[in-house]
């Protein structure tokens, strides 16, 4: 299959109602979509991105008029949120009505749902006219695309069409938060932080068990792994002097004449973090060097996709 990239947001939406799956910008990361209705074009998401069928996907939507075809109830911590962060970065799981295809929640009763906040992203919903289930649009397990050009090296020749749009915002994928039980818990975090959801619904649970099943399935999933080994260090000074084919990212400057990359402050380096774990893969590096930050604001998120890069998660 020939992968094509167009500017051309009618196109993309006719490929969506013609049962087929597009890669479209977001304000997060890039997402590989399909109708969430059509259990077929569903399915070829799965076999582009090597994805394990247990893991769900999130459903976009354009307006909260849609939401009563996909849910059963909203509890009023939901309605709250939406009404804070909607559209913006922001995964509400709920419980699902039967009119979504069980692959796209992997079985489960829930479906997270999203309203993205990105022009393209609610264009291309507006016209396809229906929900669009996407995950983030990389090969399972490689780090999410943050630029449509990440798309094209990892799935070119599995899907039709990108559709193009400037390199995403935020760089790392949206917070989500499981509303469909009384108390909510944080199931991923991202760029809204629990500092922000806290504020609107108070207290929210952020340890989850890996076998509770309000775990965030695709949290047990090898994620956003360069090839290179990432080792997570408090320093710069820690990189070891003799080390060869290795690369540093971090707030704090490094002297070393090696590859590196040094955000301004902790939501830059959130939203470079990917596209550095590409270039350090194109560069044959061994060995990233990742700096850490506090557990706080967006450093909770940063944390974490830095820690399952590191395999410790
Ligand atoms: O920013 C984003 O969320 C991007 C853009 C494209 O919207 N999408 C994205 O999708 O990151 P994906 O599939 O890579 O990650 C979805 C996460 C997974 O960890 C999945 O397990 C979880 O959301 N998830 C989806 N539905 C769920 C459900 N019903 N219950 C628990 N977790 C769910
Ligand atoms: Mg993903």
């Amino acid at each position: 299959m020939q992968t094509r990239s167009t500017n051309n947001v009618r196109e993309a939406a006719r490929l969506i109602q013609g049962r087929e799956i597009v890669a479209f910008p977001t304000e997060t990361v890039y997402g590989l979509g399909a109708n969430a209705l059509d259990e077929k074009a569903v399915a070829k998401i799965f076999i582009a991105k090597g994805r394990p069928a247990d893991n769900p996907l999130i459903v976009h939507i354009y307006s909260e008029k849609q939401l009563s075809l996909l849910v059963k109830k909203i509890p009023n911590n939901a309605k709250k949120l939406m009404r804070a962060f909607w559209p913006g970065p922001l995964t509400i799981v709920l419980p699902r009505k039967k009119i979504i295809p069980p692959n796209v929640s992997a079985g489960l009763s829930t479906v997270g749902i999203r309203m993205p906040a990105h022009a393209t992203a609610r264009k291309l919903l507006q016209y396809a006219h229906t929900p669009i289930a996407a995950p983030s649009a990389n090969t399972s397990g490689k780090p999410s695309p943050t630029s449509w050009k990440h798309v094209y090296d990892d799935l070119h020749g599995k899907i039709p069409l990108i559709l193009k749009g400037k390199n995403a915002q935020h760089g790392i994928e949206s917070t989500v938060i499981d509303c469909s039980h009384a108390q909510p818990v944080l199931l991923r975090p991202g760029s809204i932080t629990l500092e922000q959801l806290e504020k609107v619904i108070g207290p929210i649970q952020t340890k989850i068990s890996k076998k509770s099943p309000a775990a965030s399935p695709g949290m047990r999933h090898k994620h956003y792994s360069p090839r290179a080994r990432v080792k997570i260090i408090t320093h710069p000074k820690e990189i070891p002097a003799r080390s060869t084919r290795c690369a540093y990212i971090g707030l704090e400057k490094c002297a070393r004449k090696i590859v590196c990359k040094h955000p301004q402050n902790e939501r830059e380096y959130a939203q470079q973090l990917f596209a550095f774990f590409r270039v350090c893969d194109r560069k044959n590096i061994r060995v990233i060097y990742a700096q850490r930050v506090t557990n706080k604001g967006v450093g909770r998120a940063l944390m974490d996709r830095l820690m399952r890069a590191a395999g410790k998660k």
